[in-house]
C-alpha cells in the first residue's frame, strides 16, 4: 500500500509572518493526519515555518535549488542552505520552472541527482502543455520528462522521489483532469518507472496529481487506483480549503 502525499506548494506567497501563521494552522489542524504532509513555502519563509513544523508530522520543502552545490551563481540557492535549515524535500521541475525559467530535462535530471545525493527528498513534476495535450503528445512528454527526470537516480534512491504529474493547463485555471484522464497518465507514469527499474520500485512509486485540486475534487481523484497524493497550489493557502484536501478520507 502507497501511503497518501499530500502537498502544499505556496509558490511566490506569503510574507515570512504569513507563512509562519498558516503553518502553525496546519500544524494544529493536522496534529492527528496519518497521511504524509509538506508545505513549501517561499526560500524567505523557510526559516520561520522550519521552526514551526519541527518535531511536528508537517515536513518542509523547498520550490527550487541550484544545480550546483556553491560558487558564483547570483541568485540562487544551494542544498546545503536548505540542508542547513531543516528542508526535508525539494520541489523541482515545476512547469513554472520550465516554461516561464527555462528549465531544461537536463538541468532538473542535475537537481534531482543533487538533491538525493545531500539526503534530501524530490518531488519530481511532470507534465504536458495544452498544446501537447491536444496533439496527443501528453503519454510520450510525460514518460520523456520522467525518463530524463530519473536518470543516473539508482532504485535504491527511488524511495526519496516522489513524481507530481502537473498538466500545465489545469495549473490555477480552474480546470480539472477528470479522474479517468489522470489516472491514465498516472499508469503511463508508473509503467516508465517499471520499465526504468522493476515491478517492484512501479509499485511503491508514489505519483501525486496536481493542477486545481480542490475540496470538492479531493476525494475522486485520490481514489483512482494510480493517483497517491496531491501536489496543491492555490487552495494550499488556506488552512480551511487545505485542511480538508489534507483529510480527504474523512
Ligand atoms: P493549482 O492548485 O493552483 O492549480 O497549482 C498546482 C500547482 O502548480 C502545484 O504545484
Amino acid at each position: 500500500m502507497r501511503r497518501s502525499f499530500i502537498a502544499g506548494n505556496w509558490k511566490m506567497h506569503k510574507t515570512p509572518a504569513e507563512a509562519k501563521a498558516l503553518a502553525e494552522e496546519l500544524k494544529a489542524g493536522l496534529a492527528g493526519c496519518g497521511h504524509k504532509i509538506l508545505i513549501a513555502p517561499s526560500f524567505t519563509a523557510l526559516e520561520s515555518v522550519a521552526s514551526v513544523v519541527k518535531g511536528s508530522n508537517i515536513l518542509l520543502g523547498a520550490q527550487n535549488m541550484a544545480t550546483v552545490e556553491q560558487g558564483a551563481h547570483t541568485g540562487e540557492t544551494s542544498v546545503l542552505m536548505l540542508k542547513a535549515i531543516g528542508v526535508d524535500a525539494v520541489i523541482l521541475g515545476h512547469s513554472e520552472r520550465r516554461h516561464v525559467y527555462g528549465e531544461t530535462d537536463e538541468m532538473i535530471n542535475e537537481k534531482v541527482k543533487l538533491a538525493l545525493a545531500n539526503g534530501l527528498e524530490a518531488i519530481l513534476c511532470v507534465g504536458e502543455t495544452l498544446d501537447e495535450r491536444e496533439s496527443g503528445k501528453a503519454e510520450s512528454v510525460v514518460k520523456t520528462q520522467t525518463e530524463a527526470g530519473l536518470k543516473g537516480v539508482s532504485e535504491a534512491e527511488l524511495d526519496k522521489v516522489t513524481i507530481a504529474y502537473e498538466p500545465v493547463w489545469a495549473i490555477g485555471t480552474g480546470k480539472t483532469a477528470t479522474p479517468d484522464d489522470a489516472d491514465q497518465i498516472h499508469k503511463v507514469t508508473r509503467d516508465t518507472v517499471k520499465s526504468l527499474y522493476s515491478e517492484d520500485a512501479a509499485e511503491k512509486m508514489v505519483i501525486q496529481y496536481g493542477g486545481s485540486v480542490k475540496p470538492e475534487n479531493a476525494a475522486q481523484l485520490m481514489g483512482m487506483e494510480n493517483i497517491d497524493g496531491a501536489l496543491v497550489g492555490g487552495a494550499s493557502l488556506k488552512a480551511d480549503l487545505f485542511l480538508p484536501i489534507a483529510e480527504y478520507d474523512k
